[in-house]
């Protein structure tokens, strides 16, 4: 404890000397999350991540999160300083997704326009049309839809079934899964939900197709936040990374948060609920990252040509989303 409050107390000093902000996603530790909230920094979704850190004047971002937020972070604001607690924190969305097969997947389907999820390298990214966030992209693919457009959606395809069941749109989906979300088990929330038959079941549309069926309540982090803000229930299960908790409750004080499960009777997962690269993430990175700015384990850059092509549909998502 006395150790974590000098790390704290060091990265205060260090955002002010170095005219830098804290932008940190939900499902980061709540200590975390507490240290952007009291420094000025910004705590949100990944749209909302992308929006502050464009806006934002400091001179330096950090970016608590996955390495493709840094990098949306670098594409947006190329001349502001982007530094990560640690460079290693990646996405199985990203890692999933590789420029080279992706690329080629589109190439075979020239007739089709590009979606890809913001969970993607800026190559992924460049190769596209469009860039969507969980938040917006049921309403991107609705858009597209009634212009009468055929789509490659990558990579998420529980997000992309989920959107393609809503949307009716006509989807070719790459085969990816997001290692959090795909374990949550609809047998195991089903006996969850007999025992609380009052709670409202809340799920990221990351999630099997299983999960959101049962779900009261489907959307992005920030969206679930809301969802348990407003709605009248006095429980919620959440199927989402365990990080969300710490906002949700604050949003929803008084009410009752429990964890979806992960695994049936006896069942191993890979990542419980909690994404183990948010998890590296700590306040020792922080300090680090501020520390050693040209360190090249902490600051995040993007080929020129790369960040030009990734660009294009990066903003015309934050124009849809205005
Ligand atoms: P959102 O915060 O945009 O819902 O994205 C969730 C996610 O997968 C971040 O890792
Ligand atoms: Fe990627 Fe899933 Fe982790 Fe989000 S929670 S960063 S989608 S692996």
């Amino acid at each position: 404890e006395q150790e974590k409050s000098e790390y704290k107390a060091r990265i205060k000093q260090l955002l002010k000397e170095q005219n830098a902000v804290l932008v940190a996603h939900y499902y980061t530790d709540p200590e975390i999350q507490a240290l952007a909230e009291e420094t000025g920094g910004c705590v949100s979704d990944s749209l909302e991540m992308a929006r502050f850190g464009r806006d934002h004047p400091a001179k330096t971002l950090i970016v608590a999160g996955v390495k493709f937020m840094g990098e949306t972070a670098k594409i947006l604001s190329p001349e502001k300083t982007i530094l990560m607690p640690t460079l290693e924190a990646t996405c199985s969305l990203d890692v999933g997704c590789p420029i080279e097969q992706f690329s080629a997947f589109c190439d075979a389907h020239p007739d089709h326009t590009v979606v890809v999820y913001a969970n993607t390298s800026a190559a992924v990214k460049a190769r596209a049309d469009w860039v969507v966030t969980s938040s917006i992209a049921l309403e991107i693919v609705e858009h597209l839809d009634g212009e009468g457009k055929k789509i490659i959606w990558g990579p998420d395809r529980h997000l992309g079934s989920y959107i393609a069941k809503q949307t009716g749109a006509e989807m070719l989906m790459w085969q990816g899964e997001c290692i959090v979300h795909d374990e949550f088990k609809a047998r195991a929330l089903r006996q969850l939900k007999a025992q609380h038959p009052n709670a409202a079941i809340l799920v990221h549309p990351e999630s099997p197709a299983s999960v959101v069926e049962m779900a009261d309540a489907v959307g992005s982090t920030s969206q679930l936040i809301k969802a348990a803000q407003t709605m009248d229930n006095d429980t919620f299960i959440v199927a989402t990374d365990r990080g969300i908790f710490y906002k949700m409750q604050q949003a929803a004080p008084g009410k009752t948060l429990i964890e979806a499960p992960t695994g049936g009777e006896g069942a191993t997962c890979r990542s419980c609920a909690h994404c183990p690269w948010m998890a590296m993430n700590g306040l020792k990175a922080i300090a680090s990252a501020l520390e050693n700015q040209d360190s090249s384990q902490h600051e995040i850059f993007v080929d020129e040509a790369l960040r030009q092509g990734a660009l294009v549909p990066l903003t015309r998502m934050l124009d849809f989303a205005k």
